[in-house]
């Protein structure tokens, strides 16, 4: 068992505590919004993700879990501080460090002992290094002559699944500059001993790398993918039994083979951009991954095109699906939402929008537009449209029953940008249907 503090209450940062606290050690979450760890401490989860809620009751009711604001007890609490902060896109494409900057000025102010700083937000490479120099020298001019070591652990978990990922994720990867942080960190992960996790134990550089390049490489799948789709609309081809074919190649695999309407999220889109800003900075341009960002763009826009484009006159669009995909209340650079702010931004569009867990989000980003009604079913969502569009694949929508819905929109047009429904067994539904790459 060891002494944790967690710094950030996000998607990462809360997952981790939780995780922390379940495998039996002492942890305390920091963060800087005091509503959020006011709902954390009477047990109410800030952003939904499945099961967490649950591991919050238990972590609470065992008194190894704590939330708090105050920097001075969380630093001086953890042997291990894991850094969760957000690391944003900062104007200029890369990686805004001022919140890792600070944590990290935080603990430097407060430590008295020994500390183990893990960073587990997605940071440049050679943040580790950099951020080691930056508490050396805070330390310094402090007066204060305190040992410390700062490690990599970057973090794999997917929205809407983190909690299973967290505990049960596919590999560890551990950036270490001393044997002394390996052995804390290795400890630390001994509740994956048994089941065998591969550990990956490498220098920071590597493990700050490794995190970009498996999230740079999915967006390239996502956005191969997209490309072809395309290609496919055009060519009369069918893009699905294209990636079920490549994905029989077990070279290939057939996960991140879906075409839909362009990756978003808070992680793939400004990673690929801080990865490529990385590259231009020491010349060795990712030239692969900066057109995956400008495809991923145009992606998006086609996506809103396609709809704008069938509706010359403009008319009234039911969006389902708001959150950048299911299981998530997370809206960031969710392509339905970008879909949404373009149809709103021409007023012969009315944009009826429904999402089972991201309204409130969506409403924040969105605002108040005129054009823009807000439901709270499909139901409520589809009447009198003249076209349904399916953005984000919730459970929800994959058994929608047309003959019903047929009744209750104005045009049976469909925009399945996630392809839930086959274009075959759509024939027979009275809709007319839109696929991507179908
Ligand atoms: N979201 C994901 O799926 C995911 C997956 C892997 C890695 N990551 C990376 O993890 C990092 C965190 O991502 P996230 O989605 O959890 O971010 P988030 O925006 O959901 O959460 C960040 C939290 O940090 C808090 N914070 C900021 N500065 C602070 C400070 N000085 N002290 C205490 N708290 C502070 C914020 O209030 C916020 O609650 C990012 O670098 C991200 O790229 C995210």
């Amino acid at each position: 068992m060891q002494k944790i503090t967690v710094i950030g209450t996000g998607y990462v940062g809360l997952i981790a505590g939780l995780g922390f606290a379940k495998w039996g050690n002492e942890v305390v979450c920091l963060d800087v919004v005091p509503e959020k760890i006011e709902k954390l401490q009477q047990g109410i989860c800030p952003i939904y993700e499945p099961g967490a809620e649950v591991q919050l009751t238990d972590g609470l009711a065992s008194r190894r879990l704590r939330f708090t604001c105050d920097v001075k007890e969380a630093v001086e609490h953890g042997d291990l501080i894991f850094i969760a902060v957000g690391t944003p896109e900062a104007p200029d494409g890369s990686a805004d460090m001022k919140y890792v900057h600070s944590a990290v000025d935080e603990i430097a102010d407060y430590m008295q002992s020994y500390k183990l700083v893990v960073d587990k937000s997605t940071v440049p490479v050679g943040t580790a290094r950099a951020l080691r120099q930056r508490m050396a020298d805070r330390l310094k001019a402090l007066g204060k002559d305190l040992p410390f070591d700062v490690a990599s652990n970057p973090e794999f978990l997917r929205e809407g699944r983190a909690v299973g990922d967290f505990n049960n994720p596919d590999r560890i990867v551990l950036g270490v500059a001393s044997e002394k942080a390996e052995k804390m960190l290795r400890e630390l992960y001994k509740v994956f001993s048994r089941s065998n996790k591969p550990v990956v134990v490498t220098t920071p550089e590597t493990a700050e790398m490794i995190k970009y390049a498996s999230n740079a490489f999915l967006a390239t799948k996502i956005t191969f993918i997209n490309e072809i789709a395309n290609l496919c609309e055009q060519v009369g081809a069918n893009a699905l039994e294209v990636a079920a074919a490549m994905g029989k190649d077990g070279r290939i695999s057939p996960k991140f083979l879906h075409p839909g309407p362009g990756y978003g999220g808070s992680c793939f889109p400004k990673d690929t951009k801080a990865l490529a800003d990385t590259g231009v900075k020491y010349n060795a341009p990712l030239t692969v991954v900066e057109s995956v960002i400008r495809a991923n763009e145009r992606q998006k826009e086609l996506a809103a095109q396609k709809i704008v484009a069938r509706f010359p006159e403009g008319g009234t669009i039911a969006l389902l699906g708001l959150s950048f995909k299911p299981e998530t209340d997370d809206i960031r650079e969710s392509p339905a939402v970008e879909i949404a702010r373009t149809l709103l931004s021409d007023p012969r569009f009315t944009v009826r929008m429904y999402d089972p867990k991201a309204m409130a989000n969506a409403k924040r980003a969105l605002g108040e537009p005129a054009n823009a009604v807000w439901c709270s079913s499909v139901q409520e969502t589809v009447r009198g449209a003249d076209a349904v569009v399916i953005a984000t694949e919730w459970s929800e929508f994959s058994s929608l029953n047309f003959e019903t819905l047929r009744t209750m929109v104005r045009r049976p047009i469909l925009f399945d940008l996630r392809n839930v429904y086959r274009k075959e067994e759509m024939a027979d539904s009275g809709f007319e249907y839109h696929g991507t790459g179908v």
